[in-house]
């Protein structure tokens, strides 16, 4: 029987609010992945179908979601993970995660090609966050973007590996994102879709600006308008990047680098060598490369081969607290989120995006108390049953 839906419970409540919420464009831009979205697919049923052992009669009247990362203590193991063009989702995105981020005690990670600018969101408080960074072209230009999120209190940069080359998205090929939709077919995907979503339409298309890349703004200062700075950034990424590369920027850095989006035993491996403080293992969220393995699948390999010498993060479809167990179990110290949160922020905003977290914490407790695992931190291989053989 169907319920009333007066209240989102789950990360699919809050996604369907924003299906409503967004313009169509927008809302494939953040929901879609690469080709058939078999690995987007793959990344949620992954952890879905990971079956959590149930232990009882364990003295579980304090269970703990917190862990210590990187130097700093997460109140949970969840890490908002960079989202480019959040403040086109919501109005500006990236300023109102900062805070949920900072009442939560969890990091939020700003992207390069972000709205909201490294110092409107330093703006919110004290609080560090992390910052993602792509190599671009120009390694003047890399250098400037560290120093400048060192200034303004980052210490824990977070570099992608893994868009040396853009992924095909069929949606945003359908959409016309890229070119060849006909004059109806503009209007229909622009001023139609805008005036049917009034509530898109007035917080974020007219009040919600200025809509830019703000960490990039002034390196492309004749963009005027989000397809010019998409066209400045593409033709920015430097896909002649290899481990080297690393080495130099381990060298320009002196905060955390957390390397992400590795999915292969061996490249985790070489993220270490080159001196990374953290790996996260992802597949962009299924948005690159369509048909490579979950996260959740290649994260114990990964975990086998690094033996704790750095704390892995995975993401890709952690869609619950009990996810973030499973993910614990498997190796991960800690997950990173992407869509939810903006499924959660583009749904009902702040309040929104308050409201997911604290369902992911109360499910994080539920898991742990009765998988007999009290502490967040000591979570291992046995909170799965069959040590989550049946992904392997
Ligand atoms: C709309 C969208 C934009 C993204 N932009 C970036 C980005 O700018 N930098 C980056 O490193 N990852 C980016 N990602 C990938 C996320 O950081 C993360 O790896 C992924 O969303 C995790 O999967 P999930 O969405 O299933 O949680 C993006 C993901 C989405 C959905």
């Amino acid at each position: 029987m169907s319920s009333l839906n007066l209240v989102p419970a789950s990360v699919e409540d809050f996604r369907r609010r924003a299906a409503k919420r967004l313009p169509r464009t927008l809302f494939d831009y953040i929901d879609g992945g690469a080709g058939a979205e078999v690995t987007l697919h793959d990344n949620v049923r992954d952890f879905q179908k990971l079956r959590l052992s149930q232990r009882v009669m364990r003295d579980i009247s304090d269970t703990r979601t917190d862990i210590d990362l990187l130097g700093e203590k997460l109140a949970m193991p969840v890490i908002l993970a960079p989202v480019g063009m959040g403040g086109i989702m919501a109005h500006r995105a990236e300023v109102q995660a900062k805070r949920v981020a900072d009442k939560f005690g969890i990091p939020f990670t700003l992207s390069t090609v972000a709205i909201c600018p490294v110092d409107e969101v330093a703006a919110v408080s004290d609080t560090p966050f992390w910052f993602q960074l792509y190599m671009l072209r120009d390694r003047g230009v890399v250098l400037e973007m560290l120093q400048r999120a060192w200034d303004h209190g980052v210490r824990t940069l977070v570099f992608t590996v893994d868009l040396g080359v853009m992924g095909t998205r069929y949606r945003d090929i359908r959409n016309g994102m890229a070119g060849g939709a006909s004059l109806w077919g503009k209007i229909r995907g622009g001023p139609v879709e805008y005036a049917t979503h009034p509530h898109w339409l007035w917080n974020v298309a007219l009040r919600g600006g200025p809509l830019k890349f703000g960490n990039i703004a002034k390196y492309a200062p004749s963009a005027r308008s989000l397809p010019d700075f998409k066209t400045w950034v593409d033709s920015q990424f430097d896909p002649s990047v290899d481990w080297n590369d690393i080495a130099w920027l381990r060298e320009q850095w002196k905060g955390k680098l957390v390397i992400k989006g590795v999915l292969d035993p061996q490249d985790a491996l070489d993220a270490r060598r080159v001196g990374a403080d953290a790996i996260v293992v992802s597949n962009h969220g299924g948005r690159q490369l369509d048909g490579v393995a979950s996260g959740a699948t290649m994260l114990p390999q990964i975990a086998d081969k690094i033996q704790g010498d750095v704390p892995l993060i995975v993401d890709g479809g952690v869609r619950s607290g009990q996810d973030v167990v499973k993910a614990l179990a498997l190796g991960a110290k800690a997950v990173m989120i992407g869509r939810p949160w903006i499924y959660a922020l583009a749904a009902q905003g702040q309040a929104g995006l308050e409201r997911m977290l604290a369902l992911f914490k109360a499910d994080m407790h539920t898991a742990l108390g009765l998988s007999g695992y009290p502490l967040a931190r000591d979570v291992d291989r046995g909170a799965l049953l069959d040590h989550g053989k049946n992904l392997s």
